[in-house]
């Protein structure tokens, strides 16, 4: 049996107005529009802003939250959408702005604080209607039923899943990636290509989700490295913004890996820039796991255009890690952990920590706490 959800999808350059169409169809009267202060000055915000008053829509923005949001700041934004007596939430941003959007909208229906909610299905309420308008190529959270948090106290990422947190409408306007500094392009398209490779691979897998995710593969592959060379040309932006939706559609239903269970804890800790950590990791988790399983790599090495993908299949694993950390090279993410700032010290509680991550249960190979330093090590 395969299940498979997504949200409505709006795509297409030009199509940012349809947010608010789609807020006011939702019943909304008073959007709170979350974004962070990069949007604000990009100004995508004032142009959605004008979209959203056009409709006759009351909007209260709300840009209080920082990359890798925090649980306080989710407590912040939701405080400000009690006060204003908002009715419908509408993320303009990145997975940072995407997330803390969900996070508010678990409040607002459910109550207590965000970290109550981490594991799976823990949000039992429906939340209320929510657009998201994402703004880089990508995290597909704007497809997902995953909400990332920071944990301040403990310093570590939580993971909050259940199908209550698919958006109701993304509205994929490629315009938006255009104004994303080069750093960002490269990291988040790292982030989409890594979503691909765990999807395929996992545990929870299935034809449904194959598909999307061998596709966004090959699309990283072809357009990555020509939206950096040629940052205006609007053919690979979009490109780039299918291969996140795509690659969002395949995670979101088949879970992801070790690469996420042992991102969020690099990133928690450091806070850092999710996609850069995940370029770095990524190599090494498919070596891994190319150990147990290498026969997805064949099919990953053809998306890729790798000639390997003829086999034999643990070459077409190797083929494919070496192919990965290439292109994040290429993109400019460092060769190491160690240049983000990790140190030999800190792997035995990053190790602990991976293990607890709700990604891993879906990884294709069962890593103990010594496997999962190994990797650690090798990317340091
Ligand atoms: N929920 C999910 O399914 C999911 C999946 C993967 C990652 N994530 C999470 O998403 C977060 C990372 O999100 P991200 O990589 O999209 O970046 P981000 O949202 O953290 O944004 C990073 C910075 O870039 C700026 N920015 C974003 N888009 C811009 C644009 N178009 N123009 C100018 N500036 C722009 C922002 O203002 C911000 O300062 C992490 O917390 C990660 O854990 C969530
Ligand atoms: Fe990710």
């Amino acid at each position: 049996m395969a299940k498979f959800h997504a949200p409505e999808i709006v795509f297409g350059p030009g199509s940012l107005v349809e947010a608010a169409h789609a807020a006011r169809r939702l019943g909304g009267h008073r959007p709170m529009l979350v974004t962070d202060p990069g949007l604000v000055e990009s100004g995508w915000v004032d142009e959605l802003l004008g979209h959203l008053r056009d409709a006759a829509l009351q909007p209260v923005v709300w840009s209080g939250l920082t990359p890798n949001p925090k649980d306080h700041e989710i407590a912040a934004g939701y405080e400000t959408y009690a006060a204003a007596g908002c009715d419908v939430l509408v993320g303009l941003g990145g997975g940072s702005v995407i997330d803390a959007a969900k996070g508010v909208a678990v409040l607002a229906s459910n109550g207590g604080h965000i970290l109550d909610y981490e594991g799976v299905d823990l949000v039992t309420l429906p939340i209320p209607p929510l657009v998201v308008v994402p703004s880089t190529s990508g995290t597909g959270a704007d497809v997902s039923q995953f909400c990332i948090v920071t944990d301040t106290q403990r310093h570590t990422k939580i993971t909050i899943i259940g199908r209550v947190l698919v958006p109701d409408v993304t509205v994929i306007d490629p315009r938006l990636l255009t104004t994303m500094p080069e750093w960002l392009n490269a990291a988040t398209g790292l982030d989409a290509l890594t979503h691909g490779i765990e999807a395929f691979v996992s545990l929870a897998h299935n034809p449904l989700t194959d598909h999307h995710a061998l596709r966004a593969i090959g699309l990283v592959e072809q357009n990555l490295v020509h939206t950096i060379d040629d940052p205006a040309h609007t053919g690979h932006r979009s490109l780039m913004a299918q291969a996140s939706l795509e690659a969002g559609l395949a995670f979101t239903n088949a879970i992801l890996g070790a690469t996420h269970a042992m991102s969020h804890q690099v990133g928690g800790m450091l806070d850092l820039p999710h996609g850069v950590v995940n370029g770095v990791l990524l190599p090494h988790v498919i070596r891994f796991n190319a150990l147990g399983d290498p026969t997805p790599f064949l099919a990953i090495a053809a998306s890729l255009g790798l000639p390997e993908a003829r086999g034999p299949a643990p070459e077409a694993g190797e083929a494919v890690a070496d192919a990965v950390a290439v292109l994040a090279r290429r993109v400019g993410v460092p060769a190491g952990l160690a240049q983000l700032g990790v140190t030999e010290a800190d792997l035995p509680r990053l190790a602990s920590l991976t293990l607890g991550d709700a990604c891993m249960s879906t990884n294709p190979r069962t890593a103990s706490v010594e496997q999962v330093m190994t990797m650690f090590r090798a990317a340091l």
